[in-house]
């Protein structure tokens, strides 16, 4: 219920809007890299210096207006420029509804084209993010369209569709992350129970393991992770043929242990001032992300209309346990 909550408000528009106005407020800045190219780019060489690659997002949804994703467009122009001039080990991630996949198809694939096509000529990767089931096949199509002329390009298999064995099948020879899967999707398209997610995911991750390109294994749970470390070892899978990818901000001390360890590790790093929609699904994901919330509340006297749903909420759900 708490996760319907925290999706819910994830979408709304005038929330989010209302947010952007206030940079980066609520915790968001716990798990958001910067809200400027130069401040992620520091960010990046932090990580890098641990031995942890990134992969880049330039936060934004709801974008209706072609100025808007034509704005977007040029933020994720600057971040490659940056990447190339910075010389640091990094990639993109996008999200096709910032670059006007709500807009027009062909808007948005020009505008992909762009990018990748600028991104091709400095050897960087650009990963389509997935978002929701009314976006995917969508999505899948801006893929085969530019795939026909690039080859530095990917995307995400998410494990909560009923869809996503064959999809994995068919696009084996990407580079795929595979995700549980953040957004709510009806039960006609994709598994409900959490248990029947973390099965899916495993057997996915699997097969691809053993039958994929190069497969990002992007995860913060523990017992995943340790079933593939398993996995690797008994199937003589080397380092190169994987990594794992957690968010910016969670599970730090993991994410620079399993550097460490030697495994291929990649850090999720989103920037800039829309960052809402993002946090929100963190929150729904795991509700003691709340505790970030929390702390900026408490030692910050933070009063947006945010903090006040989401404290209102909260206290009406201890309250009712009581
Ligand atoms: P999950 O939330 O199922 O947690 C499992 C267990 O792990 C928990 O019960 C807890 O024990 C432990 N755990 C989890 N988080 C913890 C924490 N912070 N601290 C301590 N313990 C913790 N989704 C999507 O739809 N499209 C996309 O493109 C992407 N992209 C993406 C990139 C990257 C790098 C990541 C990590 C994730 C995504 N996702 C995504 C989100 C993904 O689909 C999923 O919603 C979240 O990763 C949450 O699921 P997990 O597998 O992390 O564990």
């Amino acid at each position: 219920m708490l996760k319907d909550f925290f999706i819910g408000l994830s979408q709304n528009q005038l929330l989010n809007s209302a947010a952007k106005k206030y940079g980066l407020k609520l915790g968001a800045q716990n798990v958001v890299a910067g809200t400027n190219v130069e401040e992620t780019i520091q960010s990046i060489k932090e990580l890098n210096a641990h031995g942890i690659s990134c992969t880049v997002d330039n936060l934004g949804e709801f974008v209706f207006k072609e100025e808007e994703a034509t704005e977007a467009k040029g933020q994720i122009l600057s971040v490659i420029e940056a990447i190339h001039t910075h010389g640091v080990d990094a990639h993109i991630s996008l999200k096709p509804s910032q670059l006007g996949l709500d807009i027009d198809y062909q808007f948005c694939l020009e505008n992909l084209r762009e990018i990748v096509s600028k991104a091709s000529g400095y050897g960087i990767f650009v990963n389509f993010d997935m978002e929701d089931h009314a976006r995917l096949q969508l999505s899948f199509d801006l893929l085969d369209e530019l795939s026909k002329d690039y080859d530095n390009i990917g995307t995400v298999i998410q494990a909560y569709f009923f869809r996503a064995e064959e999809d994995l099948e068919q696009y084996k020879n990407f580079r795929l992350r595979i995700v549980k899967g953040a957004y709510k999707e009806t039960a006609e398209v994709a598994y409900q129970d959490k248990q029947e997610i973390d099965e899916n995911y495993i057997k996915l991750i699997e097969w691809h393991l053993l039958n994929g390109k190069f497969t990002s294994i992007a995860t913060h749970d523990h017992n995943v992770i340790n079933h593939v470390k398993q996995f690797v070892k008994e199937h003589n899978i080397s380092n190169d043929k994987f990594e794992f990818q957690m968010l910016y901000g969670f599970r730090k001390d993991m994410q620079l242990q399993l550097a460490k360890e030697g495994y291929n590790f990649c850090t999720y790093v989103p920037f800039g001032q829309d960052w809402y929609g993002y946090f929100m699904r963190r929150l729904a994901e795991r509700p003691q992300n709340l505790n970030l919330v929390v702390k900026q509340v408490f030692n910050k006297k933070t009063n947006t209309m945010i903090g006040l749903a989401a404290g209102a909420f909260v206290l009406g759900r201890v309250s009712k346990k009581k």
